[in-house]
């Protein structure tokens, strides 16, 4: 393991919470640097100090834009896998915990929450670093972004959404040939009813029961033998045959498979179970996106509601971005729509209109939809879902 000590930089004005912070931390693994000030205050320095730890708090004034912006130059300044913490009231309201994640910290946590929240997050940051190979000291620049796919309720097309996102994400389709440019692994954590093999015409592999049923956290070589390639060259983890029970699984297996796919692949496509089981957590943690799939129904959109605040209670920093399914993009929002994204508190980011046939097609041939009906509605939104995927969530540097 490497001797290297973890820098450590505090933005606060807070004494008292720079004498605490100090006493808590263990001495031995990190160097602390200290400014007594606000990241306004520190009058556009911040961003320079930011760029040479691997591990900055700063005390946020969420009623202050300044304080917004220096956050998002210290973003932009950032070393590649350091971590931005943003300290915050305990009052801070979901949507302005939204705002900072956008500016791109990393997590935002309430400042009298030192031990139990802030020191932990710490902790596991420094410890993940350590374990990981010298090489992949550079930071998360050399991981694969985790994109986790969910519905608001059952059939709403979640599964196909993945699919055709993580084919989507393995480059663009020429007229005559593909040209594959990322590595993507798709997931099918829907342990009980997964359909993903279904849809990509593959066999499913036992490897994830087998997994849960010893007990057993994968390695490298556990993975490399539990994919299943597709004809199209996307790495797929598939459900299994056989039925296994939910708890059977837990929190540490399913981080090892996804920190083993992140290693290996550009984009790991995730597709959630329904039930809100205590594994999905290391998903949540590790999601550089979660797309919530929903039908602008009442039912529905009440379900979409519970899921955004169950994630967000956890993982405030979260992007989740909402898809209207069924439903073509309105020229002007009709009032049902307007509803739902009042009680979402989220826009609909995207829209994937009905397509019965297509999706039909698509599913009788196991087959994406960009090579057995690219020009169809739902093939093409679902494209446009993962251009801006792409476009926002980088592939990974050291591989390109
Ligand atoms: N945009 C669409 N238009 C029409 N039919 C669709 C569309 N998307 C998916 N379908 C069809 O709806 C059915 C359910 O789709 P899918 O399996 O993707 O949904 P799901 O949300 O993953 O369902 P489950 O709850 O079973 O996991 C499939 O038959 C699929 O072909
Ligand atoms: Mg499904």
């Amino acid at each position: 393991m490497s001797a290297k000590l973890t820098s450590l930089l505090l933005i606060s004005k807070d004494e008292s919470f720079h004498t605490a912070l100090g006493s808590a931390l263990p001495q031995a693994d990190y160097s602390v640097t200290s400014e007594r000030s606000s990241v306004v205050g520190l009058n556009g320095s911040a961003a320079r100090l930011a760029s040479h730890h691997d591990i900055i708090l700063f005390d946020w004034d969420q009623d202050d834009p300044a304080s917004l912006s220096a956050a998002r130059e210290m973003c932009d300044a950032r070393a590649a896998g350091s971590m931005l913490i943003a300290l915050a009231g305990q009052d801070l309201p979901l949507f302005k915990a939204r705002q900072i994640s956008r500016a791109g910290v990393d997590d935002v946590l309430p400042r009298d929450s030192l031990t139990d929240e802030i020191i932990p997050q710490i902790e596991s940051w420094r410890l993940r670093q350590s374990a990981k190979l010298p090489a992949v000291w550079a930071g998360q620049a050399t991981l694969g972004k985790v994109i986790a796919v969910a519905q608001a309720r059952g059939g709403v097309g979640s599964s196909t959404l993945a699919v055709n996102l993580a084919d989507v994400l393995q480059g663009d389709r020429g007229l005559l040939k593909r040209k594959v440019t990322n590595d993507v692994a798709l997931v099918d954590l829907d342990f009980q009813f997964g359909s993903i093999a279904a849809l990509v015409d593959v066999e499913e592999s036992d490897a994830m029961w087998r997994m849960a049923m010893e007990g057993t956290v994968p390695d490298a070589a556990f993975i490399e033998q539990a994919i299943v390639k597709t004809s199209g060259g996307l790495s797929v983890l598939t459900a299994p045959s056989r039925f296994g029970p939910l708890n059977a699984l837990t929190s540490k297996q399913i981080g090892a498979v996804l920190d083993e796919l992140r290693k290996t692949h550009d984009y790991v496509v995730v597709d959630l179970p329904r039930a809100l089981v205590e594994w999905i957590e290391p998903v949540l943690s590790r999601a550089d996106k979660l797309l919530l799939a929903t039908d602008v129904t009442v039912p529905s959109v009440r379900a979409a509601r519970k899921l955004i605040d169950f994630y967000l209670l956890e993982h405030p920093g979260l992007s989740i971005e909402m898809v209207a399914s069924h439903e073509k993009k309105p020229l002007v929002a009709a009032s049902h729509h307007r509803a739902a994204t009042e009680l979402l508190q989220l826009p609909f980011s995207h829209w994937i209109p009905d397509d019965p046939k297509a999706a039909r097609e698509a599913l009788d041939r196991g087959k994406p939809l960009g090579e057995v009906a690219p020009r169809s509605r739902i093939a093409r939104a679902i494209r446009g879902i993962g251009r801006a995927t792409a476009t926002t969530l980088a592939p990974r540097q050291a591989h390109h």
